[in-house]
């Protein structure tokens, strides 16, 4: 600190003139969260009773939100003691759900997008907790951007403030994905009501909701390969305001996921890394 001081306390008038506008700016990067300036105390998606016509403030018609994680196991993926995020889907209140809604807006390099507008953190964290068991991070990104992310309402560009970037909105969307996920932590959960993976073992689905439900307090939807396998959690929830800024209400699964109702396999991963973050 003291040297860098030194350094540019030593630099002429005009150099400095020119590093602190640059300086300011990456610090504006690097802290600016991009507000909505919508209010949380509206109606929840799903739940209006009256249209609601600042659909920049309320999720519609997606206003069912999935927050999806995967238990990779074949290949593995991701850490050996965390499940991984699938997405962030809309859904529309009676479970049918819109996709691809504006391909003007299917971003390429996702990574260069995050960190151009601040997102380092976030693009780290994707790098270690976001990514495919058949295709690049990148792409995985990309698609779950261009897929699901396009169709919230609250994340149209006109609905962020005047002068934001090229793929803000995306950016917005990613930050809150994974915000939202660092509150779900699957494995914990389980593991503390004793489920763990193993090779062996079975469990009924149930014990595995029940677990969930007593952490989280809402029941999640399971998916499974071959009925048995299980590869996919899904957490319900309604939001308040805009998926930038706004408040995720959980709420119980929607809808069953593929899981039998016993005989569940959660396979450990294969190799032992374990999270770094
Ligand atoms: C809720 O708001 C949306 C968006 O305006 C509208 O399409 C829907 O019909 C509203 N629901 C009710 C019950 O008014």
């Amino acid at each position: 600190m003291l040297a860098a001081a030194l350094v540019l306390g030593s630099l002429a008038g005009s150099a400095l003139a020119f590093l602190t506008p640059v300086d300011g700016m990456d610090l504006f990067a690097r802290n600016a969260q991009v507000s909505s300036g919508c209010s949380t105390n509206g109606p929840a998606s799903c739940h209006n009773t009256t249209a609601q016509s600042n659909l920049c403030c309320f999720e519609s018609p997606g206003g069912l939100v999935l927050q999806v994680q995967f238990w990779d196991t074949d290949p593995s993926t991701g850490p050996s003691d965390s499940w991984t995020i699938h997405g962030l889907w809309p859904d529309n209140c009676d479970g049918t759900f819109e996709e691809d809604c504006d391909p003007s807006r299917d971003y390429t390099d996702i990574s260069g997008l995050l960190t151009a507008q601040g997102a380092s953190d976030t693009l780290s964290f994707m790098e270690e907790f976001w990514v495919s068991d058949d295709e690049s991070s990148e792409d995985f990104w990309e698609h779950e951007w261009s897929t699901h992310g396009t169709c919230y309402s609250t994340l149209e560009p006109s609905c962020l403030p005047a002068g934001s970037p090229k793929g803000a909105e995306a950016v917005a969307f990613f930050n809150t994905v994974v915000g939202l996920f660092q509150t779900l932590p699957t494995y914990d959960w389980l593991a503390s009501a004793g489920i763990t993976p193993s090779a062996t073992k079975t469990y009924t689905l149930s014990e595995i909701t029940n677990a969930i439900q007593s952490a989280h307090g809402f029941t999640p939807s399971l998916d499974c390969d071959d009925d048995t396998t299980i590869f996919q959690i899904s957490y319900y929830f309604n939001l308040k305001g805009s998926v930038i800024d706004g408040e995720f209400d959980p709420i119980n699964m929607a809808e069953q996921g593929s899981c039998a109702s016993e005989g569940l396999k959660y396979l450990p991963k294969s190799g032992s890394s374990t999270r770094r973050s």
